[in-house]
Formats: structure tokens, C-alpha cells, sequence
């Protein structure tokens, strides 16, 4: 059976009290007090649905009290009575939130249907609120989803990142350690010439695999201790297209793919694969392919020793412009960022 509505009725005079109890009775649970410290004791005890309250009393006056109720608890309708002589009060009560008003002396009907209208309001309120509460509970689920999703899309993209230079450094030794450097040297350009943070994480990605191309090269060629000829240097000249190909097949890494194509193009369009100019290079790729010659400029090669830091700066600057974007070298060649990086680095210590 559904719980009857509760009312109470607050009035320091005992008749028109009886009376709305004697109206109301039938169809709601009715409580009735005598003043509005007593009403609130009620109010903070009990839920109801509407407080009737007259405006006129001693003590804790009707407006004070509709003020204490709304304030305690805003979803309870309060409705006001008055004797015809304060019917503007009444009105003008409206606006701090009361219902409606009833005229002493009261008609039955008005009572009634006054009050239904207050529960039905009430029923509306409460309803709203479970609503909203569900909606906030489903909306932190949701969002717990999201993280865990979120989570686990970031441990398969690092696991896979994982696994792609683990394959590269099992075909090319001197990938080892070479891709991590180079990956950390590109995030640290990449904040210094402002690229947004969130395109950071990517590109130091990217930068870790630039070379995943390589495991389509053959071997030998790339173990060769002496300087490559022509046929070898043209299979070399592959590795960009085909680690592009490779990634193409893994849908979360697309972004990965201006890196590993374009990290050999030149600024001046003499590069490869593409013989890409300029602007017209993906700025990732020109961050990642200052990175790669500097740390390949400091490392042992079989075909040389490490460059001394004076000649890697000499040879930036006379690249810049022609195989490196120059407003990136400028960022290297200025604020120490060389000395910084190749102290990060114990490159005296890394083989070729
Ligand atoms: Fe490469």
C-alpha cells in the first residue's frame, strides 16, 4: 500500500489547526504545532511532503519560518495562510519560495486541491533527485570505464612500442640505446620549440621506433662495418617506407607514421623517401631527425670515432638550412641545450 503524504500544519491558533486537520485527515498524515521552533523540530525529525503554515504568529512569524524551512530543506513545499488583510504579504511571499496561499476562512476545496498540488510538486522534486543522483552515480561509473580503458589502451600502446624496439634492437645493434636517446632528446626539442604537451608523448614514441624499418632490411647490410656502396645505400634508403607500412597495419600508432616516413627527408628536399621541402616536412619528423644525427654525431660509428661536441655544433650550423629545419638547430645551438644533452648522456661511454 502507498505511504500516505505527510503534512504539517503550523498555527499558534487552535482553530483554523483542527480545522485543516479535520479537511486533511482522510487523505494525509496530518501533525500540527503551535509555533515555528516547533515546526522545525519536526521538520529536521521528519520528512514532509508540505508545511502549511500561517503567516500570522506569535514568536517565530510565517515568513521567518518559510525562510528556515527552505533553507533546511528546499524540496518541501511550504504553503502560506492568511486572513484576507495580508493577502499582499502572502503574494509577495511567493517569492522566497512558497507554493500558494490559502484565505482564512478556508474553502474546502481550495485546501484540498492546494495541497495536492504541493504533493505532487514534492513527488515531482524527489523524483528529480533520484534522478540526478542515478545520473551522477552512472556518470562515475562511467567515468571509472573510461580511466580503466584509458589505462589499459596506454599499457597496450607502451607493451607494443615495447615489443617493436625489442625486434629492432635484435636485427641492429646500434639501435640500442640510440632510439631511447634519440626519443628523449626529440621530447626535449619538442618542449623547446613549444609543441603542445600532449603531442609530446606521441613524438617521443614515434622517435623510440623511428627506425622499426629497419627489421625489413637485410642483415648485413646493416652490420656493415665499412662505408655502404650504392645498391646497399638504396636498400637502406627503404627503411622509412617500410616501417611506415608496418605501423600502417597497427590502428593506435597512425600517429607514429610522419616520424618513421619522414625522419630522413631534408630540409632543402634532397632527403628521402619522399624528397619532401620545408614547411612541407612534418615538423615531428624534423625534431626527430636533428635528434638522430646529433646522437649519431656523438656516438663511435664502425667508420668513425665520436665527434668532438665544437664539431657536432659546426656541423648543425652548417646543416641548418639545407638537411636540418634551421629555427630547430638554432634551438640546439643556443642556451647550452648540446652541453646539456650530451651531459644527460655519458657519451663517452657508448659505443657505436
Ligand atoms: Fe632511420
Amino acid at each position: 500500500m502507498e505511504e500516505k503524504n505527510s503534512i504539517l500544519v503550523v498555527d499558534d491558533e487552535m482553530g483554523p489547526r483542527e480545522a485543516l486537520r479535520m479537511i486533511l485527515k482522510n487523505r494525509y498524515e496530518v501533525v500540527t504545532v503551535d509555533n515555528g521552533e516547533h515546526a522545525m523540530g519536526h521538520i529536521h525529525e521528519k520528512d514532509f511532503d508540505v508545511v502549511i503554515v500561517d503567516i500570522k504568529m506569535a514568536g517565530m512569524d510565517g515568513l521567518q519560518l518559510l525562510r528556515r524551512i527552505k533553507e533546511a530543506r528546499p524540496d518541501i513545499e511550504v504553503v502560506l495562510m492568511t486572513a484576507y488583510a495580508s493577502i499582499e504579504t502572502a503574494k509577495s511571499a511567493l517569492r522566497y519560495g512558497a507554493l500558494d496561499y490559502l484565505i482564512k476562512p478556508f474553502d474546502h476545496r481550495d485546501v484540498i486541491d492546494i495541497v495536492e498540488k504541493g504533493a505532487v510538486k514534492r513527488k515531482e522534486h524527489l523524483r528529480t533527485r533520484e534522478e540526478i543522483k542515478r545520473l551522477h552515480i552512472a556518470t562515475t561509473e562511467l567515468s571509472k570505464e573510461v580511466e580503466a580503458a584509458k589505462r589499459s589502451i596506454e599499457s597496450h600502446y607502451a607493451s607494443t612500442v615495447k615489443a617493436l624496439l625489442a625486434a629492432i634492437d635484435a636485427k641492429d645493434q646500434y639501435t640500442r640505446g640510440h632510439s631511447e636517446r634519440v626519443s628523449r632528446f626529440s621530447a626535449f626539442l619538442a618542449e623547446k620549440i613549444g609543441i603542445p604537451h600532449d603531442k609530446i608523448l606521441a613524438l617521443e614514441q614515434a622517435a623510440l621506433i623511428h627506425d622499426i624499418g629497419k627489421i625489413g632490411v637485410e642483415g648485413n647490410i646493416l652490420k656493415k662495418q665499412g662505408v655502404l656502396d650504392l645498391t646497399e645505400f638504396e636498400e637502406i634508403k627503404k627503411h622509412p617506407s617500410i616501417g611506415a607500412r608496418i605501423i600502417a597495419s597497427v590502428d593506435f600508432l597512425q600517429e607514429m607514421i610522419p616520424v618513421i616516413l619522414c625522419h630522413h627527408e631534408r630540409f632543402d628536399g634532397t632527403g628521402f623517401p619522399e624528397r619532401l621541402k620545408g614547411a612541407g616536412i612534418p615538423l615531428s619528423a624534423r625534431v626527430v631527425a636533428v635528434a638522430d644525427a646529433v646522437d649519431a654525431m656523438l656516438c663511435d660509428r664502425p667508420y668513425r670515432s665520436a665527434l668532438a661536441l665544437e664539431h657536432v655544433r659546426e656541423e648543425l650550423s652548417q646543416m641548418g638550412g639545407r638537411q636540418f629545419d634551421p629555427e630547430i638547430v638554432s634551438v640546439v645551438l643556443t642556451g647550452g641545450l648540446l652541453e646539456c644533452y650530451s651531459g644527460i648522456f655519458d657519451y663517452q661511454h657508448i659505443g657505436g
